[in-house]
C-alpha cells in the first residue's frame, strides 16, 4: 500500500502533540511541514523523517495528498479552501471555521472536489471513550439521565509576554472558551446523548482578562431522550481537583472517566441518605484504565482520517457534524445575549 503523503501546517502547541502520534501511523508519510516561524517548523521536523520545511503552505501543494491544519482559527478557512480546491484531503483542527458561511463554503467545496473533510475532535476516537459509549449503548447500565463534563485549564495567563498576544482576541479565536475549547464537549455530548432540544450558556471574563470573550463557561442542555448535559469549563484554573472529568449518571450507577488517572470507574454504592452509610456512595470499581498517562492521543483520529481517504467512508467528525456543534454554540451565545433559552432543534445538516 502506498503511503499517504501528508503536510503539517502550523507547528505550534497542538502540532507538537500530533507529531508524537505520527510514529504510530505506518501508512502516513509526513513529507512537508510549514510554519510562518521557520524555527517552529524545523523543531517539528526534527522528530520526523526529513520532511521539507517551509514558511508558506502554498508551496507544499504538489508534494502532498492531504494536510493536517493546526493554525489559529481565523486562518482555517483560507487554508482549508486552498487545499480543497487543489483536490487535497483536509484534516482541520477544531473549530472547523469561525463562521457559518465559512463552514458551509468549505463543506460544499470539499464535496464538490470529492475530498475528505474531517474536523479534529480526538475524544471521539479515544479507545477508552469509545468503549464507554459502547457499554452505555449495550443497555447494561440502563438509561442515561445526565452527562457532565468538566475542563479546568490555565490558558494564557502569560499573555503579555507572548509573541502573539492577540491569540485570544475575538477575531482570532472566533469566540471565547465555549466556542474555542467547549466545541469538543458539545460534540461529545451529542455523541453520547443524541439530538439536543434546548440549552443555556453563561460565560464570564472574571479571572481571565487575557481572553476577549468568556474565559469561563457553564452550559446546560436538554436532549430529545430526556437526558441532561452539562459543560463546566475554565481557562482560569489556578488549581484543580477535577481537571478533565466526565461523569455519566445512569439508572444503575455513575460512570466516570477520570482523565488524569486514565481510569474508567463505576460508582454504584447507592446513596441512601442513611447517616453512617453514605460513604458507600464514594466507593468505586475501576472498569479499565488507559495504558498511557494523559496526552492527546491523536493517532486514532489521524488513522480514521487516513481510512476515510482510502475507503471513501465519511468521517465520523466530518464537516457537517462539526458544523452542528458550532451552530449550537452560536445559538447559545445569541440566546445568552438575548436572555432567553436557546432552541437547539434542527441544527444538523443532512449527513448523506
Ligand atoms: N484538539 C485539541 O485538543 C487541541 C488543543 C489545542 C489546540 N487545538 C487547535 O489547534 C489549532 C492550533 O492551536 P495551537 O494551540 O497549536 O496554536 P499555536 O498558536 O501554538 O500554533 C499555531 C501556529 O501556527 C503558525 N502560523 C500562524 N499563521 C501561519 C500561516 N499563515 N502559515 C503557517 N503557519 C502559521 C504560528 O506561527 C504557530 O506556530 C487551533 O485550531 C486550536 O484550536 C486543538
Amino acid at each position: 500500500m502506498e503511503k499517504l503523503r501528508m503536510g503539517l501546517i502550523g507547528c505550534g502547541g497542538m502540532m507538537k502533540s500530533h507529531v508524537r502520534a505520527v510514529p504510530m501511523l505506518q501508512d502516513i508519510d509526513i513529507v512537508a511541514v510549514c510554519d510562518v516561524v521557520r524555527e517552529r517548523a524545523e523543531e517539528v521536523a526534527t522528530v520526523l523523517n526529513d520532511p521539507v520545511v517551509m514558511t508558506d503552505y502554498h508551496e507544499m501543494v504538489d508534494l502532498v495528498d492531504c494536510v493536517l491544519v493546526a493554525l489559529p482559527h481565523d486562518l482555517h478557512y483560507e487554508c482549508g479552501m486552498f487545499f480543497a480546491k487543489k483536490g487535497k484531503h483536509v484534516l482541520m483542527e477544531k473549530p472547523l471555521c469561525n463562521s457559518e458561511e465559512e463552514c458551509v463554503s468549505l463543506i460544499e467545496t470539499c464535496d464538490k472536489m470529492g475530498v475528505v473533510l474531517m474536523c479534529g475532535y480526538p475524544l471521539r476516537f479515544w479507545p477508552e471513550l469509545v468503549r464507554l459509549k459502547e457499554e452505555l449503548d449495550s443497555g447494561k447500565y440502563g438509561r442515561v439521565m445526565q452527562v457532565s463534563v468538566w475542563t479546568e485549564q490555565l490558558t494564557g495567563a502569560d499573555w503579555l509576554e507572548r509573541e502573539t498576544p492577540d491569540w485570544a482576541s475575538s477575531a482570532r479565536l472566533g469566540g471565547g472558551q465555549f466556542f474555542s475549547h467547549g466545541c469538543h464537549y458539545v460534540d461529545l455530548l451529542l455523541w453520547f446523548l443524541g439530538e439536543p432540544v434546548k440549552g443555556m450558556h453563561f460565560g464570564t471574563r472574571v479571572g481571565t482578562p487575557w481572553v476577549m470573550r468568556e474565559g469561563t463557561s457553564i452550559a446546560g442542555f436538554v436532549f430529545e431522550n430526556g437526558a441532561l448535559g452539562y459543560h463546566g469549563a475554565t481557562w482560569g484554573a489556578r488549581g484543580t481537583r477535577l481537571g478533565w472529568d466526565l461523569q455519566i449518571h445512569t439508572e444503575k450507577g455513575m460512570l466516570e472517566y477520570e482523565n488524569h488517572s486514565g481510569e474508567a470507574r463505576l460508582y454504584n454504592g447507592k446513596i441512601e441518605h442513611i447517616p453512617g452509610e453514605i460513604e458507600n456512595a464514594y466507593d468505586y470499581r475501576v472498569l479499565w484504565r488507559r495504558d498511557e498517562k494523559s496526552n492527546k492521543q491523536t493517532q486514532f483520529e489521524i488513522a480514521h482520517f487516513a481510512e476515510c481517504i482510502r475507503t471513501g467512508k465519511k468521517p465520523i467528525t466530518d464537516g457537517r457534524a462539526a458544523l452542528q456543534s458550532l451552530r449550537i454554540i452560536w445559538k447559545m451565545y445569541d440566546a445568552e445575549k438575548a436572555g432567553v433559552i436557546a432552541d437547539l432543534r434542527g441544527l444538523g445538516l443532512p449527513r448523506d
